[in-house]
């Protein structure tokens, strides 16, 4: 499985990339917007310290300007992935993209029907956003094993980008039903390795040792 961090913190990335935990990094205009940069330079910098798939996003809402902004954000770095709309016109671009092999992240996508129509149109990645569907009373974790079986089943390439993810639990549940990545946000990255029991259980070693070693 691979992880990516849900962040444009350059800091944050280079901290937990330094683990070996970071396969890849997503954006959107609101997280690039909490950096306070130009997104051109956040973009850039994001792309030379980490080796995988950088999603960028388009903000165009036309094919034609989405596709324009795509070509742009490509010349960027090798490994930038355009993040698109789930809309008619998005689909569109994707399409389009595929064949000037531009890679996409198909984004927003909420049902197996937007899934498989973003797989098809020959997208990258499609990322369903776990956490808001859960907002709306919705089965997260059902849709990603669906996706999962039908891309594995008509035998596309394209991966799915566990999104939303805000807890333990959806970071965990995703792991289950089969998302071949979880972006996460750097908040919740140490809340995945950490364990009060396994600290409470250094903390009762170290003071065994201690009595021991002083006898
Ligand atoms: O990866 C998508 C993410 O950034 C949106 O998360 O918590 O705003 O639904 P959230």
């Amino acid at each position: 499985m691979k992880f990516f961090l849900d962040t444009a913190n350059v800091d944050e990335i280079k901290r937990i990339a330094a683990l070996g935990l970071v396969d890849g990094v997503t954006t959107n205009p609101s997280i690039i917007a909490r950096e306070g940069r130009p997104f051109e330079e956040v973009i850039k910098e994001i792309c030379s310290v980490v080796d995988g798939p950088v999603s960028a996003e388009v903000v165009s809402l036309d094919t034609e300007g989405m596709v324009k902004e795509a070509r742009e954000l490509a010349k960027w770095a090798d490994n930038v992935v355009v993040k698109i709309p789930m809309t008619e016109a998005g689909l569109a671009a994707v399409h389009q993209l595929a064949g000037e092999g531009i890679k996409t992240n198909v984004t927003l996508v909420f049902t197996l029907s937007q899934a498989v129509m973003a797989a098809k149109a020959g997208a990258s990645y499609v990322s369903p956003f776990v956490g808001r569907l859960e907002d709306i009373g919705t089965d997260a974790y059902a849709l990603i094993s669906d996706i999962r079986d039908m891309l594995d089943f008509y035998g596309y390439d394209t991966e799915i980008i566990a999104a939303s993810i805000r807890t333990l639990p959806h970071f965990e549940e995703v792991v289950r039903r089969g998302a071949h990545i979880a972006t996460i946000p750097g908040k919740l990255f140490p809340k995945l390795w950490k364990h009060p029991l396994t600290d409470s259980g250094i903390e009762g070693f170290l003071k065994d040792w201690e009595n021991f070693s002083n006898k």
